[in-house]
């Protein structure tokens, strides 16, 4: 409620000028620092930051005027209580500023880019991700957010029990079409992609034409914290049936479908039904929640209990990401 915090005064030296909720959430906090500069505030403010990324699983604060990634990255930092995280084992081309602050992903505007938790295919990832808006797309280019736990009761109990028996297995070929295995390991030495495999159990096999990589994780994951079961992972971003069918039929008759880039099985290497896939997408995309970015907007999400994407765009659009507190699966 509105009021509770109001009444709490947690927020010192700003006045929360109003609190609002976009669908249920993320919460909007809009702040007026009053000259503050953005760390310092933050700062201040911390332990209510913190309880109300906690309480809710994503914050949007509106109001700071964060001026450069540099400046970014030290208000994330302080706030996450952590180091900001490399961007290894890549899925999506970024590029990179100092402090391991990132664009978000540079695909072309007319592509959504599908809700996903950052780093759910891989068996490590970031508990906490942050977006900054530098510019506001003109026309749409919101990054909705869903709920991984409402994802995960709506699904059927079917499909439920087909991932959670079988887990999934992410197939990768790192060929010309998408991100070279180079860009993906950040490194030009066989050896380190190798060493990286072995310690994250990830099967590798060199091929004439680059990479192929096989790695097998759990669909589902429980929050530490609030014990929920969650739906977490890419299957549905990864299967072939994400690609247009004319992309797929493309590249299928050209690189095979052996090789293509991405793809997802279950783990014992059987097909997964594309309607179970279908259905997934729809829940993603009936939960999807959407508000729209206002300059120096501070999305902060935990990346376990919500999901973000991208709409298409117009126009100039600049969000800056950063990622902390690492996690992984423990089996
Ligand atoms: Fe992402």
């Amino acid at each position: 409620m509105p009021s509770e915090i109001m009444t709490d005064n947690l927020l010192e030296n700003t006045q929360v000028a109003d609190l609002e909720k976009a669908g249920d959430l993320p919460l909007i906090l809009n702040v007026e620092p009053n000259g503050m500069r953005s760390l310092a505030f933050v700062k201040k403010n911390k332990a209510t930051i913190q309880r109300l990324i906690d309480e809710n699983g994503a914050l949007l604060i509106r109001g700071l005027k964060i001026h450069s990634s540099k400046e970014f990255g030290n208000v994330l930092t302080e706030i996450f209580d952590s180091p900001l995280l490399k961007y290894t084992y890549r899925s999506t081309p970024r590029t990179e500023f100092r402090g391991n602050v990132y664009t978000a992903t540079e695909y072309p505007d007319n592509q959504v880019i599908p809700q996903h938790n950052e780093n759910a295919y891989s068996n490590s990832w970031p508990d906490r991700i942050g977006f900054l808006c530098f510019i506001p797309p003109v026309v749409d280019g919101e990054t909705p957010i869903s709920c991984s736990k409402t994802l995960y009761e709506k699904l059927p109990q079917e499909i439920k029990t087909a991932f959670e028996e079988k887990h999934i297995m992410y197939v990768r070929n790192y060929i010309d079409v998408d991100l070279p295995w180079t860009e993906v390991f950040q490194t030009e030495d066989r050896s380190d992609v190798e060493t990286y495999c072995q310690n994250n159990k990830i099967e590798f096999e060199w091929l004439d034409n680059g990479l192929r990589t096989r790695q097998i994780n759990p669909a589902v994951a429980v929050h530490k914290k609030t014990n929920d079961k969650l739906w977490f992972n890419q299957a549905h971003l990864f299967h072939v049936s994400n690609l247009e069918e004319e992309v797929a039929n493309t590249l299928i008759s050209t690189v095979g479908i052996d090789n293509l880039p991405r793809n997802t099985f279950y783990g014992d290497g059987s097909a997964i039904p594309d309607a179970y896939l279908q259905t997934i997408r729809d829940i993603y995309e009936e939960t999807k929640i959407k508000f729209k970015w206002h300059k120096s907007d501070l999305l902060l999400l935990d990346n376990m209990r919500f999901t973000h994407g991208r709409e298409t765009f117009e126009g100039d659009r600049k969000i800056i990401v950063g990622m902390a507190c690492p996690n992984g699966h423990t089996q």
